[in-house]
């Protein structure tokens, strides 16, 4: 598999506006070449001579077994990708033994979404300005059985998408599932005129401990690109970092998180799990993100185009890609388990 033939043949299946709003970023869009570019920078210093027969890729996050250190990143109305939608991403991450986890701007209710799948999952939470709606939607989480919540913090208002301000990118035709809305009219982008009126520009470090004890759930907190922010964040009582800059999609010229991540992980200091995300696409992309301190890897639009491509099906292609992928820079890096990829193979 080539993922760059892939999103050419998922172009080919979505419309315009859904392309631009799935495969575009902030302004210049700089940061979103600059995470796969931050990788593609890296050099490995693979060791050799070891025994590497059986690569095994499995490892735990949070305690939950995976058969892969590659988890399935949140990302937003996947009905536009295809008609099943969240359900057939759902499935093929449950098919390959690894772990979803469901935007809370699904088009597909997060209560349809577990139910579809005999499989752990998390929950990606937006903190809205209505407060009922945000309690509510954390103990509908917990009722679904959702295993932790994923709280994104680098939303505090949407960052400004051109493409999608040019194609007055809209849900038309869907609902955002868990909200029971559409994105409002609107003549730039519709999710812009949600996040405004919605998503809450007064969170802190203090919501992380509100919606731990609220849930009695791990919290993960999703969009950190500093040390001392992740820290921080720890101390209020966060059980997973996720270094991300929302895949380029938020501030443009954030510094890539792959070169974010060393620094968050020295400063959690096995405190927490580091998890990272943002232009992963090799194998030796998920080695290089091990060696450097973190647990997994999210992996976002390459999803959206096999599942534009073909359904479960095409999710499932992804992550096999993922996990073949995986092996092979493991076994060419001496490493036979996620335990011996350590910090000295990375240049
Ligand atoms: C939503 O989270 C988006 O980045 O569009």
């Amino acid at each position: 598999m080539d993922l760059t033939l892939l999103e050419g043949l998922a172009k080919g299946n979505l419309t315009p506006g859904t392309y631009d709003y799935y495969a575009g970023g902030a302004d210049d869009e700089l940061t979103l070449a600059d995470n796969v570019a931050a990788w593609q920078r890296m050099r490995l210093r693979p060791r050799v001579l070891r025994d590497v027969s059986d690569v095994d890729t499995a490892t735990t996050v949070l305690g939950t077994p995976v058969s892969m250190p590659v988890l399935v990143a949140p990302t937003a109305y996947h009905k536009l990708a295809h008609p099943e939608g969240e359900i057939a991403t759902a499935r093929a991450a449950a098919g390959a033994d690894t772990l979803m986890i469901a935007s809370t701007l699904a088009t597909t209710s997060l209560e349809d979404i577990a139910a579809s799948i005999a499989a752990p999952r998390w929950f990606q939470l937006y903190v809205h300005r209505d407060q009922g709606m945000t309690e509510s939607l954390i103990e509908r989480a917990v009722g679904a059985g959702y295993e932790a919540i994923v709280l994104t913090v680098d939303l505090a208002v949407l960052g400004h998408r051109p493409r999608d301000e040019r194609n007055a990118f809209s849900i038309e035709g869907h609902e955002m599932a868990n909200l029971q809305t559409g994105t409002p009219d609107s003549e730039g982008s519709g999710l812009a005129a949600y996040a405004d009126s919605a998503i809450d520009p007064g969170l802190t470090f203090e919501h992380i401990e509100w919606i731990s004890s609220l849930s009695g759930l791990p919290v993960l907190v999703k969009g950190i690109v500093r040390g001392d922010d992740a820290s921080a964040a720890v101390d209020a009582g966060a059980a997973g970092i996720m270094v991300s800059n929302h895949g380029g999609r938020q501030l443009d010229t954030c510094l890539a998180t792959a070169d974010a991540l060393e620094e968050v992980a020295a400063a959690v200091a096995g405190r927490a799990e580091v998890y990272v995300d943002g232009g992963v696409r090799r194998g030796t992309d998920v080695v290089k993100a091990l060696a450097l301190g973190a647990r997994a890897v999210l992996v976002g639009r390459p999803i959206l185009w096999g599942l534009a491509v073909d359904g479960a099906s095409g999710v499932a292609d992804v992550l096999e890609f993922f996990r073949a992928a995986t092996v092979r820079a493991m076994a060419l890096c001496g490493a036979s388990s996620v335990d011996e990829v350590d910090r000295s193979l990375v240049a």
